[in-house]
């Protein structure tokens, strides 16, 4: 594999997909898609059947190979929202010369990092929120500023070992080495956010299959985020035993003729939706699928307009909402999620990239473009500042010895 190209591997409730991004002066070409169905392999974004979630990563990986024309070694994995919680820690320092300087900056984010995380757990990231200095909030970059005492906030994203070993387990036994692994969401925001709505606040909501996922950036940071158990699985079978249909026509007609009721001009529109066994063909106005899907939908909305509307009294959010996962795709639905969460809301498609943006062109493919990009920053930090930000050593490379543990304490360290 060679050193330019970065893979994106997400792991999905409902597929696999991996993206083969190639580096070249400074910008990421997508070269190479693979997707793959996980087909019972995960339950609610958490690995629940080892040998299908292998299969599915292999046949992700195989046909983003043949599209990229390359072999894939490595990859950057998602982990998602349901599985990490989040610590908020603070660090506090004497400014040495009485001006900060690059040392001192790491120096208290270190400190910040040292709270007991539990042993069944582990880091994933460490989010700086804010530094103070002399009790002065909102520094972003505090080096070369004048003080005594310099303070820095952050959040500790932390996943339970097991879900992690599981990612790694799958993606080892698929023959890939993790460069790293990220929260699902914070990779999205990558891939379909601007600087500038990070900045004045935004929410980001991924629909995926299994589960909701919100994540809300505010000020350049991830501030919060947060997780519902249901996604378009859910919409699925409503539409199932609705109509009623078999789970895999009411998929089909989701997909085909899936819209919110807001969304519908011709009431008077006719689908066909194949019966249960034995029963026959019925003819049925597209509007009975869209109301099947509006109160799922509209349920799911209000749920995560509450969470908005609680991030929204510390964070304001001026940039609106973001729509990533494949029910994002459901006619209407940034429509209706704009009324509720009182907020202009638009579908999140991946960009920031060359190459084959017309096959990512799709807001379920935000998740694996944003961990290319994710890697792709990754590298540069290393780069930048190999001291501070690499660990050495790949994660394969590191079972040979010592357990989960020991590989993890080689795991790259990155503050984004
Ligand atoms: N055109 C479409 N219209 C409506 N729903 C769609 C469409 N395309 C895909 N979906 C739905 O999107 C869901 C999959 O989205 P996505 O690929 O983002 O999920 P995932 O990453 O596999 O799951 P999760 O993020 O929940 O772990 C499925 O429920 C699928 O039915
Ligand atoms: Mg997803």
């Amino acid at each position: 594999m060679p050193q330019d190209l970065i893979v994106g591997l997400d792991i999905g409730t409902t597929k696999i997909c991996a993206v083969v991004g190639e580096v070249r002066d400074q910008q990421v070409d997508i070269v190479g898609l693979g997707s793959a169905p996980t087909a019972g392999g995960l339950r609610k974004g958490v690995v629940v059947n080892i040998e299908s979630t292998v299969r599915a990563i292999r046949r992700a990986v195989e046909e983003a190979e043949t599209m990229a024309g390359c072999e894939i070694r490595s990859v950057y994995a998602g982990v998602g929202g349901g599985q990490t919680k989040v610590i908020n820690s603070q660090g506090i320092i004497a400014i040495k010369d009485r001006e900060v300087t690059p040392a001192d900056m790491e120096r208290v984010i270190d400190t910040a990092r040292t709270v007991a995380i539990p042993s069944d757990r582990e880091v994933i990231h460490t989010l700086v929120q804010d530094f103070l200095i002399d009790g002065q909030d909102g520094i972003k970059d505090p080096v070369g500023i004048h003080g005594v005492r310099l303070e820095c906030k952050v959040h500790i994203v932390t996943g339970a070992v097991t879900s992690l070993n599981n990612i790694m387990k799958c993606a080892n036994r698929a023959g890939l080495e993790v460069n790293g692994i990220a929260l699902q969401s914070l990779a999205a925001g990558e891939a379909v956010l601007t600087d500038e709505e990070k900045e004045l606040g935004v929410a980001l909501v991924d629909f995926g299959g299994g589960t909701t996922d919100l994540a809300i950036f505010a000020e350049n940071a991830l501030r919060h985020n947060f997780v519902l158990p249901v996604g378009g699985n859910n919409l699925t079978n409503d539409i199932a035993v609705g109509l009623p249909t078999s789970l895999t026509h009411a998929e089909e007609l989701k997909k085909h003729y899936g819209a919110c009721l807001n969304a519908l001009t011709d009431p008077d529109e006719i689908m066909e939706v194949p019966g249960l066994t034995g029963r026959e063909t019925q003819s049925m106005p597209r509007n009975r699928l869209a109301e099947i899907i509006h109160m799922r939908v509209a349920e799911i909305l209000n749920l995560v307009a509450k969470e908005i509307q609680r991030a929204r009294f510390i964070h304001p959010l001026h940039s609106g909402a973001v729509l990533v996962g494949g029910t994002a795709m459901v006619d209407g639905l940034a429509e209706l999620a704009g009324e509720t969460f009182g907020m202009h809301t638009r579908i999140g498609y991946p960009m920031g990239v060359s190459g084959l943006i017309d096959v990512i062109h799709d807001p379920s493919y935000a998740t694996g473009v944003g961990l290319v990009l994710y890697g792709f920053r990754s590298q540069q930090k290393n780069q930048r500042s190999p001291d501070r930000w690499s660990s050495g050593g790949r994660w394969s490379n590191r079972s040979s010895g010592g357990g989960f543990m020991a590989k993890i304490k080689k795991w790259f360290r990155e503050v984004v």
